[in-house]
């Protein structure tokens, strides 16, 4: 062919697809049949006795002038319920190895103070305690999840405090409860045994603590479990994959049912950065050690692989998200910080590769709920907003329960400085029927194209939201609470069994099968 008729063809193909979606993404979706359930439990979140995280965030008091149900606040029960929260961990975190459970039951005027010396050192009343928070979870539907003092505490009160809450009658710790007013056990399933045994739990080795934690394991149940209790170990910060390994060797499997990992995104642990007032650098570095997740899965995983093929223990990450400088202003202890389009990233992102990975991960929590670290709520005074955070959580709860549909794709690059991150992150699950992809674009500055192929799932029609906004620091304020919430999205067309959607910079969209 000669060049200039090559020359004119090429124009002239330009006229007719200009203006059509040119895929540069393809994503293939698998529709396996013994594909894991994404737990709802992925969707878990965390309150500590941190700063006002508990005490004027969750916790207003009875008294309060803000409307309350039985001290917490209205406004943020009714949020948590729409964003059907599956679980809540508490006392902590560092907390929870300081903390005294008896300290908090019995009538509130005669509960002793406390010191809180992880955060602030701030004194507490103890106002808020076991009941306060079973009956929280009640109100909210959720699983709590009570991660229990092995640091300064015993295996006695341990007991005690599981006999307290799971015991119908029969035994000192239900004569209490009865006491104090509650008839009927809470039955918690899910327990902590420590928090961060490396560090704030008493700075313990591995293999120490995988001593202590079988002593601790095996009084909390009986011989056989028979009252299905689940008992998470504490697991490692981070890349240390040799705690991961200790943890599966020397545990052995009858006493253990899920071992966790803690991993938060920065920009630097010591330069960490303001929340809203951030460079692309600090957001690329931020977003990289978001992504690392994937890679920490992958290898406390193979870890896991080794010693349970069979994956009957769990992969627990119960501390994830963002951590930046304090507010100006505020107590350095309390770490409260605001919330951007930068924090959606991480939460998309990350719930995306939670719910790929939901064969080993069956639970995370986020940290934390309110007012501390990458919150879904803040509140000041009696008002209440929802950050970007809470807005990605809730579009995702499509996924709650749903059955995986795992995904193939080579993503395109974010490039900053020489330096590159997988731009785009895709998740699929399958519900009653309908199909739902949740799709991230991390790119500050690009729009990035995606083809899937839905011939094999039968859609006809799907409805889609997006969260973005016009620049990555854009948060909600007291001022202004919806400057950053979802919105329908049209950007995409569905012929023939295949998808083709225009993802926005910094955008989280999230399609429905009707
Ligand atoms: O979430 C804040 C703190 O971070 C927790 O108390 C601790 O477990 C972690 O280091």
């Amino acid at each position: 062919m000669n060049k200039s008729f090559k020359g004119i063809l090429g124009g002239l193909a330009a006229v007719l697809f200009a203006g059509t979606v040119q895929a540069q993404t393809t994503v293939s979706i698998e529709n396996k049949e013994d594909a894991p359930v994404i737990s709802k439990h992925i969707y878990g979140h965390f309150a500590e006795h941190l700063g006002r995280s508990i005490y004027d965030g969750l916790y207003v008091g009875e008294d309060s002038p803000i409307p309350n149900t039985n001290g917490v606040r209205n406004d943020l029960i009714a949020a948590l319920k729409d964003l059907q929260i599956p679980n809540l961990r508490w006392p902590g975190g560092c907390f929870a190895d300081t903390y005294h459970w008896k300290d908090g039951i019995g009538p509130k005027e005669d509960r002793p103070t406390i010191v809180n010396a992880w955060w602030g050192g701030v004194t507490e009343d103890n106002s808020f305690g076991t009941h306060d928070f079973l009956n929280l979870c009640e109100e909210l539907g959720a699983e709590p999840y009570l991660a229990a003092n092995l640091g300064s505490g015993t295996v006695e009160e341990f007991t005690d405090w599981i006999q307290y809450v799971n015991h119908s009658e029969g035994s000192p710790m239900a004569k209490l409860r009865k006491e104090n007013g509650k008839e009927e056990p809470w039955n918690v399933k899910y327990w902590g045994v420590g928090n961060e045994m490396w560090g704030c739990g008493g700075n313990m080795t591995p293999e120490f603590y995988a001593n202590l934690y079988r002593q601790y394991a095996t009084f909390m149940t009986s011989w056989e479990n028979e009252n299905d209790l689940y008992r998470i170990a504490s697991g490692a910060n981070q890349d240390d994959y040799h705690w991961t390994e200790v943890l599966m060797r020397d545990v052995p499997k009858h006493l253990i049912e899920g071992v966790a990992l803690h991993s938060y995104s920065f920009v630097e642990w010591d330069e960490k950065g303001s929340a809203s007032d951030f460079n692309e650098e600090q957001y690329f570095s931020t977003m990289k050690t978001a992504l690392w997740m994937q890679e920490l899965i992958d290898k406390h995983t193979d870890i896991m692989d080794k010693y349970d093929p069979e994956k009957e223990i769990d992969l627990i990450v119960d501390e994830w998200g963002g951590w930046y400088e304090v507010e100006e202003g505020t107590n350095p202890g309390f770490l409260y910080q605001q919330n951007t389009m930068r924090d959606a990233m991480i939460a998309g992102t990350t719930l995306n590769i939670f719910n790929n990975e939901s064969e080993r991960v069956k639970m995370a929590n986020l940290a934390q709920t309110v007012n501390v670290l990458q919150a879904v709520a803040l509140t000041e005074g009696e008002n209440m907003l929802l950050t970007p955070t809470y807005h990605v959580m809730k579009m995702y709860t499509v996924h709650h329960d749903a059955k995986l549909l795992p995904v193939d794709f080579d993503s395109p690059e974010y490039t900053y400085n020489g330096e590159s991150l997988p731009a785009v992150s895709v998740s699929a699950s399958k519900k009653e029927g309908n199909v739902a992809i949740s799709l991230v674009n991390i790119d500050s500055q690009k729009e990035n194209e995606v083809e899937i192929d839905l011939e094999a799932l039968d859609v006809k029609n799907m409805t889609a939201t997006i969260l973005t906004s016009d620049k990555l620091q854009d948060h909600n304020t007291f001022e202004n609470t919806e400057k950053v919430t979802p919105e329908e999205f049209k950007d995409f067309k569905l012929r023939r069994g295949k998808l083709q959607v225009t993802l926005p910079p910094f955008s989280v969209v999230v399609l429905e099968s009707k």
